[in-house]
């Protein structure tokens, strides 16, 4: 499964990349508008500190434009994806693109059909936002699930990215339905590595260690 930090501070992708368990970036306008730095910028900053796909979102109501926007940013490097909506703009945005080799991940779904239009259009990347789901008591795991169904089904090679992770057991339950990557801030990936007995393990260890007057 990879990992993906869904963020636009550069100084977590910094420090996090140094774990080498962050095989990709999302940004979305939102978190690129709280980052200060240019947009152009920040992609080129988050592209040099990780080899994986680093999504940029197009921001233009037409897919002409969107087409545009994501030919220019697909220039900054080769790790560029272009993020476009689930609009049938977006959508005919994705499969000019697409077939210009350009990776392109299809944000703000959910829906299963929007999921299979998107794989339809060549989307590199499908984008199911579950916690925005269960925001509002729909299940935005039985979205993944659906997804990973429909896909195997017929054999969609667009890779399931389940995004708006809010909390550990979104990815736990995300990886048992079989999402292929997930997208998570900087906060939750931490998370990840926490367990109590482990730390109350260590510290047992290092105080039996420390009397043992042992050294390795
Ligand atoms: C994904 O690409 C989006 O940026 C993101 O996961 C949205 O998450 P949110 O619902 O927590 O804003």
């Amino acid at each position: 499964m990879l990992f993906f930090l869904d963020t636009a501070d550069v100084t977590e992708v910094k420090a996090l990349a140094e774990t080498g368990m962050i095989d990709g970036i999302t940004t979305n306008p939102s978190l690129a508008a709280s980052s200060g730095i240019p947009f152009p910028q920040l992609i080129a900053q988050m592209c040099a500190l990780v080899e994986g796909p680093v999504s940029a979102e197009v921001m233009a109501p037409d897919a002409a434009t969107m087409v545009t926007q994501g030919r220019q940013l697909a220039k900054i490097s080769k790790n560029v994806t272009i993020k476009v909506p689930l609009t049938v703009e977006g959508l005919k945005a994705c499969q000019t693109l697409s077939h210009e080799e350009i990776m392109v991940n299809v944000t703000l779904c959910f829906s299963a059909t929007q999921a299979l239009l998107a794989a339809k259009a060549g989307a590199a990347f499908i984008s199911p936002f579950i916690g925005r789901l269960d925001d509002i008591s729909q299940s935005g795991m039985e979205l993944i699930k659906d997804i990973r169904l429909i896909y195997d089904t017929y054999g969609f090679e667009t890779a399931v990215l389940a995004a708006s992770i809010r909390h550990p057991m979104h990815i736990v339950e995300a990886a048992k339905a079989g999402a292929d990557a997930a997208t998570m801030p900087p906060k939750v990936l931490r998370q990840l590595y926490q367990h109590p007995l482990t730390d109350l393990g260590l510290e047992n260890f290092l105080k039996d260690w420390n009397k043992s007057g042992l050294s390795i």
